[in-house]
């Protein structure tokens, strides 16, 4: 199947990165980064060049999301699975409640279910539905994920939670697209490299003031051991004087704050936007062809930052996958691996844009029409 197939060239997209992460970086900011030369990559993170770099990142964050003037741009090295293990080894008291719906809330949750001192709870619904997220007084952090990427579910509305419950929301794939208003929010993390196209390795934690009060308080308990590299006061001692306590990647920090120049002259209420219009792109397109049907069935959990959309079992989604991979035109749509559906999951990030997931979807379809 597909082995013969043509692909006509005005259905190959400018660009074929549609994964859900690492996602695109646009050429022209490697480019920039390139013009940089001597004086930024391989020069010290504790010198005005990469310091001055770090706090335009912050700066940029704070006004992307209108953050309250008492919120912290805290940053540090490891990505977001790192964050899963140091937030509860660090930011839970006692009990966290999970609310999960897939492959990376699962594995938030199972994080601190391995933390002896800490009473996990799952709260889970089946792969491909959304979930509903309430708060539990009987716990002191409520968790849940933003845009679960396994299944291209989003949440949706985000409960008042109690006053010494902080609410903790894993944003790495939605973080800056999906609608949420930080300033109800203690705790909004994110790895870089998905809306904000830029690259992984690197955590940023959002955190309110009673978000940081709390890592301080648990932070100055001698009986609890946590890591140095976990520490949370730390990560924040080192980010408030525009630092990571250990050496960053400097181009990861150079690509995000390249995107966010970009997105903050648009704006998040813009880029949401944008990414609405993009979602009903690819889920309308999904809906009017009898071969396909996107698989989150109730429209208002649908991911308006990674659309997966089911296919029908007598087309074969992996040999059009590997066609288009093959021929350079589209890269990495293939369903999450574990999910194993027949599927294509497509990413609807800020930096891929719609002319060409329009491309995208008419070349999938005159593929599957002529093959
Ligand atoms: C929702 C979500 N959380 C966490 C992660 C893990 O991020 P990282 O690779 O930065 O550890 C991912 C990665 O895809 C993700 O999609």
């Amino acid at each position: 199947m597909f082995e013969n197939y043509q692909i006509p060239s005005e259905l190959i997209p400018s660009d074929p990165r549609f994964g859900s992460g690492p996602s695109l970086v646009p050429v022209q900011y490697l480019k920039a980064l390139a013009e940089t030369g001597v004086n930024l990559i391989g020069t010290s993170h504790r010198k005005p060049a990469v310091k001055n770099l770090v706090k335009e990142v912050q700066e940029g964050l704070a006004k992307y999301f209108n953050l309250p003037s008492d919120y912290s741009v805290v940053l540090g090295n490891g990505g977001a699975t790192f964050l899963f293990d140091s937030i509860g080894l660090g930011l839970v008291e006692k009990k966290s409640v999970h609310y999960t719906c897939g492959e990376f809330s699962s594995k938030w949750y199972k994080a601190h279910n391995r933390v002896p001192w800490i009473d996990a709870e799952e709260v889970s619904v089946d792969f491909g539905q959304g979930i509903a997220i309430e708060n539990r007084s009987d716990a002191d952090m409520i968790c849940c994920t933003l845009n679960e990427t396994s299944t291209g579910v989003i949440v949706t509305d985000f409960p008042e939670v109690d006053g010494n419950t902080i609410l903790a929301v894993d944003a790495t794939s939605g973080g800056g697209q999906v609608p949420c208003d930080l300033s109800k929010i203690d705790l909004y993390f994110f790895g870089p490299q998905k809306v904000f196209a830029s690259e992984g390795g690197l955590w940023i934690a959002i955190m309110s003031p009673k978000a940081r009060e709390r890592a301080l308080k648990i932070a100055a308990d001698d009986s609890r051991y946590v890591p140095d590299i976990m520490n949370w006061k730390t990560a924040i001692d080192n980010s408030d004087k525009n630092q990571t306590y250990n050496t960053p990647s400097i181009s990861t920090f150079f690509f995000l704050n390249e995107t966010l120049k970009d997105m903050n002259k648009v704006g998040y209420e813009g880029v949401q936007k944008e990414s609405q219009r993009k979602a009903d792109l690819v889920y309308g397109w999904a809906e009017e062809k009898d071969y396909l049907s996107p698989y989150i069935q109730e429209a208002k959990y649908r991911s308006t930052a990674v659309a997966t959309i089911d296919v029908d079992d007598k087309i074969d989604t992996a040999a059009l996958i590997k066609k288009l991979d093959s021929e350079k035109a589209v890269f990495n749509i293939d369903a999450y691996r574990k999910l194993g559906r027949n599927q294509f999951r497509i990413a609807l990030f800020h930096n891929i844009s719609f002319a060409d997931l329009e491309k995208l979807t008419k070349l999938i379809s005159h593929a599957i029409e002529n093959q």
